[in-house]
């Protein structure tokens, strides 16, 4: 807990953001962490630079034995810059292209990656004492104590605009399906699928810019001050 650069004190330790692709969530959550002073980590570039390292190995990214042990083997750095390091090689890029995007679910829907990711997800939090951790199951699962838990939501339509404004290569149609698969794997998968924490702050993104949805939070962080 540090001071923020206008001098208040963030009181709030672990932030949860959770929401689906193209909710606003990473946009937000850094504005949030930066906003506060706090750490900020993006849990499904983990879950992707776990799907890149199978793929560069030639694992097929169903093998759910083989992939679990890439997700316990590989180092994986998380640069405060947003860049991600998979065992040194520089993959920021490659894991947001679409082979990865394509095989991202089946990955993140391995129970052994995700017991995985999830105890690197807690201990990065030791380390930076708190922080804001934005995905899909930081709510509910991986911090279900977290100081403050929002829920992100955006109507579909609006969520593949946005992805398809970030994937200039791909039509706004082939976005939508691709979101619309992958909400369902994200939704109906048996280990920790994406739902909204009971007591959970929901806010729908829709209609409200970046700067707003930043500071309904950072009030809201405030307000639960001691
Ligand atoms: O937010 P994203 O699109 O980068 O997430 C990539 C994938 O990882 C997506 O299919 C959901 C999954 N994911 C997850 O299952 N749990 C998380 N905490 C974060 C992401």
């Amino acid at each position: 807990m540090g001071p923020d650069p206008v001098g208040k004190v963030a009181t709030v330790t672990v932030i949860a953001i959770d929401g689906p692709a193209g909710s606003g969530k990473s946009t937000v959550a850094r504005g949030v962490a930066s906003r506060l002073g706090l750490a900020y980590l993006d849990t499904g570039a983990m879950y992707r630079s776990v799907a890149f390292a199978a793929l560069r190995h030639a694992i097929d990214p169903a093998d759910d034995d083989r992939v679990g042990a890439v997700a316990r083997a590989i180092r994986l750095d998380m640069e405060t810059d947003g860049s991600v390091h998979v065992d040194g090689f520089d993959a920021t890029i490659e894991i947001r292209g679409p082979e990865v995007t394509r095989a991202v679910s089946v990955v993140a829907a391995n129970p052994a990656v995700r017991a995985e990711l999830r105890e690197r997800q807690r201990r990065w939090v030791e380390q930076s004492g708190g922080g804001v951790l934005e995905g899909r199951d930081i709510g509910t699962v991986v911090f279900p104590d977290a100081d403050l838990k929002v829920y992100l939501d955006a109507r579909p339509e609006v969520r593949a605009a946005r992805r398809s404004r970030e994937v200039t290569d791909l039509s706004y149609e082939t976005v939508a399906a691709d979101l619309a698969r992958r909400d369902a794997l994200d939704q109906g998968r048996d280990d920790s699928p994406l739902s909204i924490p009971n007591d959970a702050v929901v806010v729908d993104t829709s209609e409200l810019g970046i700067d707003e949805i930043v500071d309904r939070i950072v009030e809201l962080a405030d307000a639960r001050q001691p």
